[in-house]
């Protein structure tokens, strides 16, 4: 097929479309040429040594998520995130033994992390199968536990084990419980309809071939089910309402999520959500971007359209005002 668009190999093509550059990839060199030229000319026009102290100063917006291999029930999930990255946020926004929430808990991420940094923590999911696997991954490392990203000072107490699962509607759930409980909330929502499109390369060779499963469930009350794209998103604000009483003032929320493509649409919903968030009440506080640097590329758009290979999250930081 003929390339209309540009001269590049469908490789080039491939780099080209990743939605993050980072400087130290030799492979996306090949096609840099015009930013290495311009880089050196920059480095002759400025002080060498400021220059590389602010290339290598480390930028606080940016982090980099390098998860290790999903264990064989994790896997089995079709959209979680990574515990070192929740991991990092739970040490950021609470103090050891403070309790934190996932509402949407999915394979258990969240209270993994939450053990593994000495906090407490409760999750509630929906689908039993998910809620299931996430009491099971707990109790796992219950067997085999270290408090591994505590500080060795003597002081930890292995009492801040506690990790409850709570099966149900979020919308339901969160009701039955105490008003300015919470110290941190950490979660990532359902995707819109997303994991309901037709497989795509992706999720062909990552899925379909290993016959794992490619959906959260059939069910009614699951909000990934929903259809229309404003409903979806003031569902989600339904919950984080319920989440906004829970959590105390001035503490903080964190919502991980991605922007994707819908039909023709490239859909900004870090955006939409952080509007909704507001709608509840919540202040957005920063946005860190999450670069997932270890996912595949594929041929999405060749040779016609650029079409995004999105590898990376939005870490959307929001904050319970002092009085409401
Ligand atoms: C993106 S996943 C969360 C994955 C999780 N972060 C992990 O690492 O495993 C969203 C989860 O929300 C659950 N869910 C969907 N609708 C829900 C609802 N109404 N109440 C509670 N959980 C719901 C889905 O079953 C799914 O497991």
């Amino acid at each position: 097929m003929k390339n209309e668009l540009n001269d590049l190999t469908n490789t080039e093509w491939m780099i080209s479309t990743k939605s993050v550059w980072l400087e130290d990839e030799s492979r996306a060199r090949i096609i840099q040429d015009v930013a290495l030229r311009f880089q050196e000319w920059l480095k002759k026009q400025e002080d060498k040594d400021i220059l590389l102290e602010r290339l290598e100063q480390p930028l606080p917006s940016v982090l980099l998520s390098t998860p290790p291999q999903r264990d064989d029930l994790k896997i089995q999930h079709p959209a979680t995130f990574a515990e070192s990255d929740i991991a990092r946020l739970i040490l950021f926004f609470t103090k050891e033994g403070e309790l934190v929430l996932d509402p949407f808990l999915g394979s258990g991420s969240t209270c993994i992390a939450a053990i593994g940094t000495g906090r407490r923590s409760i999750g509630v999911e929906l689908v039993d199968k998910w809620a299931g696997l996430a009491q099971e991954r707990i109790n796992r490392l219950k067997y085999t536990f270290q408090l591994p990203l505590l500080p060795d000072n003597g002081n930890s107490q292995q009492t801040h084990l506690e990790a409850t699962v709570l099966r149900g509607d979020a919308r339901v759930v969160l009701k039955s419980m105490e008003t300015e409980s919470i110290d941190f909330i950490v979660t990532s929502p359902p995707y819109w309809g997303i994991l309901n499109k037709r497989a795509d390369h992706k999720v062909k060779a990552e899925r379909l071939s290993k016959n794992l499963p490619t959906r959260y469930s059939d069910q009614h009350e699951d909000l990934g089910n929903i259809t229309e794209y404003d409903e979806f998103i003031s569902s989600i604000g339904v919950v984080m309402r319920e989440c906004f009483r829970l959590l105390r003032p001035k503490k903080y929320a964190c919502i991980i999520v991605s922007d994707f493509r819908h039909k023709s649409r490239f859909v900004a919903h870090h955006t939409d959500i952080s509007r909704e968030m507001e709608k509840q009440g919540y202040s957005l506080e920063g946005i860190t971007i999450l670069v997932q640097n270890s996912k595949s590329l594929y041929p999405y758009g060749i040779p016609y359209a650029f079409v995004s290979n999105v590898h990376h999250q939005y870490v959307l930081v929001f904050r319970k005002p002092s009085v409401t």
